[in-house]
């Protein structure tokens, strides 16, 4: 069995938005955050202080960081690329800051402009940057298992990044399948091995679910003990760089209610994170692919039977 309570880490309002072509407006973004906080989100992914001219739906960045509601426990996150991106974030009021690695040299060429090893030394500054201010500093690395231009990833390379990572000082290491290219067997390898050659770092997941693996990638790494799994509401999202097929992260209400229908506590009310699941399809005026924005729980599945029920019995 795996942990009894685990962290959801909503990354909707960024990874989810940052490809939409047309430009939600400051309030909206803000809105849809404040309904993923009042639904008892605690960690979240709200914006990136990255280049306007490469993510113009975030050039807002600033501004959602500084209105946003808060709630005491909560702990806002900002994506950055590099030092700027970092100094940007935590001048706008981020609790932490996570900055992106990818695997490979081609594609973190075309993420951030720059080599892998030039990533690496950009992390180190970051982390340097956030200590200083007393803040925190996560890494994710993402393309953990494929990638678009250079193929399947070994496994091997994820775990030489980790760690140089980890010798670095990073403590908190989000392994990424941004392309939704993972299978459970590899899941499973991947996180079993990571948490045996490191058992000073807390590794999270970062899941697409592209080829509907998602829930069955994040089951088998919480079996595997991993308890901190980011996911998107409704599940929305999509690759914003490269154009490659992938879609949107496992859906928040998903993973939440397997979760819950496992017993395993989440700190999510299901009702209010429906309600912020039909904001985010309204925003982005189509119908996301979440499953359980479509059926509802079991729990609601039954009682709208039940209900159904008792009409019938009225009739009669
Ligand atoms: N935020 C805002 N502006 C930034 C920035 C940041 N974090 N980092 C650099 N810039 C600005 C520079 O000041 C410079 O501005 P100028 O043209 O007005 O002088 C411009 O961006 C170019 O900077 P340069 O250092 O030459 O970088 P680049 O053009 O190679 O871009 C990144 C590098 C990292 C800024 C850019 O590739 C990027 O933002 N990537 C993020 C991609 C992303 O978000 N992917 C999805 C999430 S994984
Ligand atoms: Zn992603």
């Amino acid at each position: 069995m795996g942990p009894a309570r685990v962290t959801i880490v909503e990354v909707g309002p960024r990874d989810g938005l940052q490809m939409e072509r047309e430009f939600i407006p400051t309030e909206t973004k803000v809105r849809l955050i404040n309904a993923l906080t009042r639904a008892g989100i605690r960690r979240m992914e709200v914006t990136s202080f990255v280049s306007p001219k490469v993510i113009p739906q975030l050039s807002d960045s600033a501004d959602v960081m500084r209105t946003i509601e808060r709630a005491p426990d909560g702990f806002y996150i900002a994506l950055v690329p590099n030092l700027k991106g970092t100094e940007r974030a935590l001048a706008a009021g981020a609790d932490g800051v996570k900055i992106v690695i990818c695997t490979s040299d081609p594609y973190n060429l075309r993420n951030v402009g720059m080599s892998v090893e030039e990533s690496l030394t950009n992390c180190a500054e970051v982390l340097r940057a956030a200590q200083a201010a007393r803040k925190s500093a996560e890494v994710v690395i993402g393309l953990s298992f494929g990638c678009p231009i250079t193929g399947p990833v070994p496994e091997d390379r994820v775990v030489e990044l980790v760690g140089r990572l980890a010798a670095m000082g990073y403590s908190e290491i989000s392994i990424a399948d941004s392309m939704g290219l993972a299978n459970p067997a590899q899941v499973r390898h991947m996180m079993r091995r990571l948490r045996l050659e490191f058992p000073h770092v807390h590794f999270s997941l970062h899941l697409h679910n592209t080829r509907g693996l998602g829930l069955a990638n994040t089951l088998v790494a919480w079996e595997e003990g991993t308890d901190m799994f980011d996911s998107s509401v409704g599940g929305l999202g999509g690759s914003a760089v490269v154009v490659s097929g992938a879609t949107g992260n496992v859906g928040t209400e998903d993973l939440v209610n397997m979760f819950h229908e496992m017993g395993v506590e989440t700190g999510v009310d299901m009702n209010g994170l429906q309600a912020a699941a039909r904001m985010a399809q309204e925003i982005v005026g189509r119908t996301l692919p979440s499953y359980i924005l479509a059926s509802g729980t079991p729990e609601q599945f039954y009682e709208r039977v039940r209900a159904a029920e008792s009409v019938k019995a009225e009739r009669l």
